[in-house]
């Protein structure tokens, strides 16, 4: 269905935790996040429920967010009931990848089309003090079984922070001369646990194309512009969220691990869908859809939504 501006919505990003195992800095608090109590989160049965919903709304794709979706309970199950709905064409998941060595197979065996991995730096050190607690092997392990269980077109999602990983854009980039892999560079948010940080941690992604002038344009993907050195196998993306570049491109909706329909990431407005079941539960996510600002207002002073991004999901 198309939105109020003529937007054609057909992704869903839906959170299905906001837990997770790591404390990343510019994410979650040190303490991390007050464990909710069961009924307070969707549960695998909603999970599924709302996705065939949104489904019938017109939405071709979901994405499984956190948190970290990996420590979900249930995902599995929650995986097999979404890829089984008739209609959906990709269902596709966002991971710090620190339990794919063990999950990477069952994942592709429930459906799960594609995997984004997020890997911000690839020194072992750096690594754990982003992540607080996490460590570089794993994940590295946890991408190599994502390629043995046939996740070949992996995505590596890199948050750009002036004074911490620019020095390594390189390196990232190289990584894709010999892997099919799309890294993704994408502009770090003034939103929730780094509102307060220097001006200078938040770089534009264009600093990319200034360290690696051999990229050259090719066809974009989502809302990401990309780019590949000729002749290698990957590809790089920039994403750009402080620009409105891509707000009028923008095909989503969210939905909280709390059973909120966020129409923008950055509004404030949320519409619950708890309780709701069939034409209502339809209803409400059109309604929702109708909603969809036109666009944020993060470059004028941040962001309006008072959730941090373990909560929404990326
Ligand atoms: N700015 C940009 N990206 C962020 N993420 C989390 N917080 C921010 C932020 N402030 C990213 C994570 C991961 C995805 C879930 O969202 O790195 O790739
Ligand atoms: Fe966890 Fe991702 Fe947030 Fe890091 S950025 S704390 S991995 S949800």
């Amino acid at each position: 269905m198309t939105d109020g501006c003529g937007r054609t919505i057909r992704y869903l990003r839906l959170s299905v935790t906001d837990l997770c195992n790591y404390r990343c800095r510019y994410c979650m608090p040190e303490t991390g996040v007050e464990k909710r109590t069961h009924r307070d989160i969707l549960s695998a049965e909603e999970c599924v429920e709302i996705g065939r919903a949104a489904v019938n709304c017109g939405v071709k794709k979901i994405r499984l967010t956190g948190g970290e979706p990996l420590v979900r309970r249930g995902i599995l199950e929650i995986c097999g009931g979404l890829s089984a709905i008739g209609g959906l064409e990709e269902l596709c998941m966002t991971t710090n990848g620190s339990l794919l060595p063990d999950l990477a197979a069952p994942l592709k065996e429930a459906g799960v089309s594609r995997l984004n991995v997020s890997v911000d730096t690839l020194c072992p050190e750096r690594f754990s003090h982003i992540t607080r607690r996490g460590r570089l092997v794993d994940v590295l392990a946890g991408l190599e079984a994502a390629e043995r269980a046939g996740f070949t077109n992996l995505k590596c999602n890199v948050v750009l922070i002036g004074g911490f990983n620019d020095s390594e854009i390189r390196d990232f980039v190289a990584l894709t001369e010999h892997r099919p892999w799309e890294i993704r560079f994408i502009e770090l948010m003034p939103m929730g646990q780094c509102v307060g940080w220097e001006r200078s941690c938040f770089l534009p992604a264009e600093e990319v194309l200034r360290q690696v002038p051999a990229l050259r344009p090719c066809e974009p993907s989502g809302t990401a512009a990309r780019y590949r050195v000729p002749g290698w196998a990957g590809t790089v993306g920039l994403i750009e969220p402080l620009s409105h570049r891509f707000c009028n491109r923008c095909d989503r909706i969210r939905v909280t691990a709390d059973g909120k329909l966020k129409p923008c990431l950055h509004s404030e407005a949320e519409l619950s869908l708890r309780g709701l079941h069939g034409a209502e539960l339809e209803a409400a996510i059109r309604r929702g859809i109708a909603q969809k600002p036109e666009q944020h207002h993060l470059s004028d002073g941040g962001s309006d939504t008072p959730r941090n991004m373990n909560e929404i999901g990326g």
